[in-house]
């Protein structure tokens, strides 16, 4: 298996292109240990991004990744989120105290605004750059920003220290490529595409079956393989059962054709005007 590839944020750190999600776990004890395990396996494959959030079972997916990353926190690239109820300037620092204490660690490498709400992006920033001074995370970013979005955070002071945004990407989901993705290329900030394959539902694909039969892989796998052909693009699959993960891992190192791709532009139709950004 190839190195696993990185990819450059703009404060110049590099990150693994590929990272896990955690949301739906920590909410069924009796698939705590699974979802702990799956995690780890993931970390010893080099997937040693990790995204969560506060919202994900109110705190219990922090809990299950602090398990997850015990004994080899530096190893670990660890992301997590704000709720926008919470992006106030005091609603932000005692949000990001307790995803400290329930991710058991005195640092988040990268806090991101969720989603937006209704607190003005200027008071979050200023509350993320006080975090940042005070070591508790070391970069922001957002998620679910459209190019509006991201105009009205680049204008106002702070906004351009953002290091990525967070949004729904995979084949059945393209929006963002009309207009967010070259929006994002042209400044060098990095896309973070949740949900790759769809919530399981591109596992399914008969579409994708085609072209996996080709490369002896499942359909999940081009799902993924496709999200990642972009230089500037982390996708972050959630996975707890043990083969999945593996086959994430594996999904990296498939290298689509200018066949495949034309088939999958057939299949899954890009954009061919704005659309509203998608969120799940
Ligand atoms: N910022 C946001 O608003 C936002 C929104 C949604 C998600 N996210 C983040 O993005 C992460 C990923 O998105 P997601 O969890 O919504 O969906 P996803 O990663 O597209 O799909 C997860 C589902 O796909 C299955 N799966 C994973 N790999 C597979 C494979 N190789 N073959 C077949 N099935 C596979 C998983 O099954 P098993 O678990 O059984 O293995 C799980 O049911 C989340 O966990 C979260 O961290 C962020």
């Amino acid at each position: 298996m190839a190195e696993i590839r990185m990819i450059g944020l703009p404060s110049g750190e590099r990150v693994p292109a590929l990272g896990q999600g955690t949301w739906r776990m920590g909410e069924d004890r009796h698939r705590h240990a699974d979802e702990v395990a799956a995690l780890k396996l993931g970390i010893d494959l080099g997937m040693t991004l990790i995204d969560t959030a506060e919202m994900y079972a109110s705190g219990g997916a922090e809990e299950v990744t602090r398990e997850a990353i015990a004994g080899r926190r530096d190893e670990i690239f660890l992301v997590s989120k704000v709720l926008p109820s919470n992006a106030s300037h005091g609603g932000v620092m005692r949000a990001c105290e307790a995803s400290l204490r329930r991710l058991g660690t005195d640092r988040i490498d990268l806090y991101l605004l969720h989603w937006r709400g209704g607190t003005p992006l200027a008071e979050t920033v200023g509350a993320f750059e006080v975090l940042k001074r005070d070591g508790k995370i070391r970069h922001w970013g957002v998620s679910n920003f459209d190019t509006d979005d991201m105009e009205e955070l680049a204008g106002i002071e702070g906004g351009d220290a953002v290091q990525v945004n967070q949004v729904l990407y995979n084949p059945g989901a393209r929006g963002i490529e009309y207009d967010l993705m070259p929006w994002s290329e042209e400044r060098g900030i990095p896309l973070m595409a949740y949900s790759p394959v769809n919530q399981g539902s591109l596992a399914e694909d008969r579409r994708l079956a085609a072209i996996a039969a080709r490369h002896g892989a499942t359909p999940a796998q081009i799902a993924l393989a496709w999200v990642l052909r972009r230089k500037g693009v982390i996708a972050i699959p959630k996975a707890v059962e043990p083969e999945h993960v593996r086959r994430n891992r594996a999904a990296l190192d498939i290298e689509l054709d200018a066949a495949d791709l034309a088939e999958l532009d057939r299949a899954f139709p890009p954009p061919r005007r704005k659309q509203p950004l998608a969120m799940i």
